[in-house]
């Protein structure tokens, strides 16, 4: 960075916008130069505003000023200045109507945010900080006004013009031009603004609401791709239901529209009644989807309809709220799709998420509260910390409260505060002025950033029947602070007998034995702190913050055999597959240690016999099983570790999994064959969905160990396979296999099938980036001047740069530097064309904390040489300086 540091933004800066504007009316003509956006603003001081200026400013970027005038009368030069930043307006009245003409190139945009094209459509992205780049404006979220938005266009070109709200008007123009207004009844912060402009056509639906409300259901895609809507209303149809049934949310507009674009940054944008989403978010079908694209979109398209309350109705005050939004919304979606599919399955998905990215982004050089305080670039606090960790913190009130009174504080948050700009505050204060329990111990978990580690200790006394357990907490980031203060946990708990049954738990001898409960949500709230047990006949096997009720890193306490036998008998779905994680963990940790110090290798043949009583059991629900036959990932090996050699881990588990594929071969194949359905229709409920897993686990498992009765079954299924699950499945297996020629023309003979389809394309180039064997950095690289590789696109990018950085580790990690520089190179690169992506992608890099010096060393070096760049957006410059040492 050559110029002058970026600013620091603060939370306690925050002051009250000095002005509002209650109308914004925006007209766009859209043409193949550019676009002319005039804005006519009716503005007026915001009488509870703490500082009163006389001038107003205004957000703008690249934007080129046309013509500006107050009141109808232009104005003179000295009147008004146009900044990097924006506009300055000299000495403005109380009440007045700004118009503005600016002009935009949304052609020449590639970092994807404001008004810009996808292929051939226009499109917006304004969260958070694009409606600047769109027209000048006052672009924080707590500035909320009624929006009527005028779009005009070539008729043959652009037949569908799109904006918020409800259609009001539409009509011919001179010159094959035509024009649709669109009004939005609902005040909004700009950041929800959207306008799409295309050759699309329209698949349609319908809803009736509870209360007998029809909503037309419309979902916009290119022609290629009409027959792949339907996953996505079913789903929009389900969320609609379920916010209804679980929130008492209704929908209310009379039209909900969905667009799939191809270029964006992110998922989707839940604009007030016009969500965009990524096509790979949105668009499938069996023979081009897979199951986990099926969940994902079932999630998002969720996720982003439930965001019409939280979020559109009730909004954020300013950016550092952020998380009032999107951890509330994903824990809402989340319950959905616990809902829709499997419970334990979900939270399985989600807990691994929360472990490996999120607890090493918390102990990372980004680290940060769930309610940041200061930042320099927003767009990058959209972190698994605001959404995930966000979305824990929201269930943790969930638990504390219970689902009555957690729903009578959402009832009163959405009433008290509907059509407001709020805070996390508000949002805590109404679930304890609903609820009667006091959370303000519990608010530390909006403020402190690090994720706090618990101690487990217990006792049993026979003689007393006496069981004992003492927690104690601490938190790396606060650990020795003067002020560090125990969180607000809540931990729930039970005990097994020995045949994995629940015990009563009795913590007062008055209470009445046979009501006693068998799980507790234990209030944790000192810093140590200890719960007793009474008339506990036999010594039992605690059962450890079941469900995972909160985001903390528990000490492992369990001994091997303790840990086989809660992966056997646990009555806790989570806990039993977290007890096969760590056991298989424990095991491959001590493996790495034997291959570190050039010791014999062996696999605890305890595990193996786990694993083959899961495999035999009659009793085990497969939707847990499917979970429950992965090996712990070499992400989350990582993040246990205190300094990671990866060689080591890599090795060792790869021992592991190929032990149990020879030992456990004739089980391998049957689950196989037993999971196997031929001529079945193609369903994505959670049963089909486990079986297909737990299939291609078994194959996945035997094939890279090399086996050539699973290789048979591998081609076998390639070329039979009649949906994406299988499909993909199969190319896994032979990409990550040893067979090389089988290898190499499955994927030729995929790509030929496939290459007009890019959502599959995407597939087939992150399955190569991913794969251990093939996934040299040299075939990477090639794949980068492949044909089908496009640096502008951010799927792309994704699926090659980023899946080859964060999941082909052993690749990555070379020791050579080599994957370093690579990706250094990409950021340098993509810094010009779209910082947001540019500062995503170089995450990997501040990952160093995990390995030794040498590899410390080398990515050190690397982000020194982003660093030196010229020109430094600041989204990179954030990240980087913060992760230098
Ligand atoms: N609000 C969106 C969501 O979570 C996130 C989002 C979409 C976004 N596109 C973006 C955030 C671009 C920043 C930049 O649903
Ligand atoms: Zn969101």
């Amino acid at each position: 960075m050559k110029e002058a540091q970026p600013r620091t933004i603060f939370l306690k800066d925050y002051q009250k916008p000095p002005f509002l504007i209650d109308e914004t009316v925006l007209h766009f003509d859209l043409n193949e130069q550019g676009a002319t956006v005039k804005s006519r603003l009716s503005v007026r001081r915001n009488p509870e505003a703490e500082l009163t200026t006389s001038d107003l400013t205004l957000d703008g970027v690249d934007l080129e000023l046309v013509s500006i005038a107050i009141d109808g009368v232009a104005l003179s030069e000295g009147q008004y200045a146009v900044t990097e930043e924006g506009l300055k307006v000299i000495g403005v009245a109380d009440t007045f109507l700004l118009e503005c003409e600016t002009l935009i190139k949304p052609q020449e945009i590639t970092c994807l945010e404001g008004l810009y094209k996808s292929s051939s459509m226009f499109c917006t992205q304004c969260e958070a900080e694009g409606f600047r780049r769109i027209t000048y404006y006052l672009d924080r979220p707590d500035v909320m006004s009624r929006f009527t938005t005028t779009i005009t266009a070539d008729k043959t070109l652009y037949p569908v013009l799109l904006s918020n709200g409800n259609e009001v008007e539409r009509g011919d123009l001179e010159s094959g031009r035509h024009f649709v207004r669109w009004e939005d009844p609902f005040r909004k912060p700009c950041y929800l603004f959207a306008l799409v402009a295309g050759d699309l056509l329209n698949i349609d639906d319908q809803y009736v609401t509870a209360s007998g409300r029809k909503v037309s259901l419309r979902m916009f895609v290119e022609p290629q791709n009409k027959d792949k809507c339907e996953h996505a209303l079913s789903s929009l149809k389900a969320s609609m239901k379920w916010d209804e049934d679980v929130y008492g949310r209704e929908y209310d507009l009379d039209i909900f529209m969905i667009v799939a674009v191809d270029d964006f940054n992110m998922g989707a944008m839940e604009n007030k009644g016009l969500n965009i989403f990524n096509s790979s978010c949105v668009l499938a079908k069996p023979d081009t989807a897979t199951d986990s694209t099926y969940q994902r979109i079932e999630a998002i398209v969720a996720h982003e309809y439930f965001h019409n309350w939280s979020g559109n109705r009730v909004t954020c005050r300013d950016w550092f709220q952020l998380s009032l939004k999107e951890g509330f919304t994903v824990f809402r979606d989340a319950e959905f799709s616990a809902d829709m599919n499997s419970r334990t399955v979900k939270r399985i998905e989600d807990v691994n998420l929360l472990r490996t990215a999120q607890f090493a982004e918390d102990s990372g050089p980004m680290s940060h509260p769930v309610r940041p305080s200061s930042f320099i670039e927003i767009s990058n606090f959209y972190t698994l910390t605001i959404y995930e960790k966000g979305a824990e913190v929201v269930g943790m009130i969930h638990r504390l409260l219970g689902e009555e009174l957690f729903r009578k504080g959402s009832d009163l948050y959405f009433e008290r505060h509907d059509g407001q700009a709020v805070t996390t505050d508000d949002f805590v204060q109404a679930m304890q002025d609903a609820s009667g329990k006091d959370l303000t111990q519990f608010k530390r978990w909006y403020d402190i950033a690090g994720t706090p580690v618990i101690d487990v200790d217990y006792q049993y006394d026979e003689q007393a029947q006496l069981f004992t357990l003492t927690l104690s907490q601490s938190c790396p980031s606060t650990e020795g602070d003067a002020d560090e203060k125990p969180f607000h946990i809540p931990f729930t708990f039970a005990l097994l007998d020995s045949n994995g049954c629940n015990i009563p738990l009795i913590q007062n001898d008055d209470a009445v034995f046979a009501n006693a409960p068998t799980e507790l949500v234990l209030d944790f709230v000192e810093t140590e702190q200890t719960f007793k047990f009474q008339h506990i006949e036999k010594e039992p096997v605690p059962s450890l913050l079941r469900g995972f009720s909160a985001p903390v890193k528990v000490k492992n306490t369990f001994s091997r055999d303790q840990l086989l036998f809660l992966m056997m008998n646990e009555t806790d779905g989570f806990n039993r597959w977290d007890a096969g994680q760590r056991l298989s963990a424990d095991i491959i940790q001590s493996i790495a240690e034997d291959y570190m110090h050039g010791r014999a290798l062996n696999v605890d043949a305890r595990l193996v016999n786990a694993y083959r009583g899961l495999l035999v059991s009659k009793s085990i629900d497969k939707a847990l099983l499917s979970k429950m036959l992965m090996l712990p990932t070499e992400s989350y090996l990582i993040e246990l570790a205190d300094e990671a050699n990866i060689e080591a881990i890599h090795h060792a588990r790869n021992l592991v999994r190929d032990t149990l594929a020879e030992k456990l071969k004739i089980e391998l194949l049957r689950c196989y064959q037993e999971n196997t359905d031929v001529g079945a229709a193609y369903s994505a409920d959670f049963n089909s969905i486990a079986r297909r897993s737990l299939k291609n686990s078994a194959l996945n498992i035997l094939l890279s160990a090399g086996d050539s009765d699973a290789l048979v079954l591998a081609e076998k299924q390639f070329v039979s396979a009649t949906n994406m699950t299988d499909e993909s499945a199969a190319l896994i297996a032979l990409v990550n296999s040893d067979f090389v020629s089988q290898r190499e023309s499955a994927l030729n003979t995929f790509y030929a099938k496939w290459k007009a389809d890019p959502q599959v394309v995407e597939q087939w180039l992150s399955i190569q980036c991913t794969s251990a064997k093939s996934g040299t950095l040299e075939a990477v690289k090639r794949l980068m001047t492949h044909e089908a590789f496009d640096i502008k696109n951010p799927n792309k990018v994704r699926s090659v740069i980023g899946a080859f950085c964060n999941h082909n580790l052993i690749n990555f990690h070379n020791l050579s530097g080599e994957g370093y520089q690579f990706l250094a190179d990409n950021v340098i690169k993509l810094n010009k064309l779209n910082p947001q992506i540019a500062s995503r992608l170089v995450t990997p890099l501040t990952r160093g904390k995990k390995f030794n010096q040498e590899r410390q060393a080398l990515m050190q070096a690397q982000l020194h040489r982003i660093l030196s760049e010229e020109n430094l957006s600041k989204d990179v410059y954030e990240v980087v300086s913060k992760s230098i040492k």
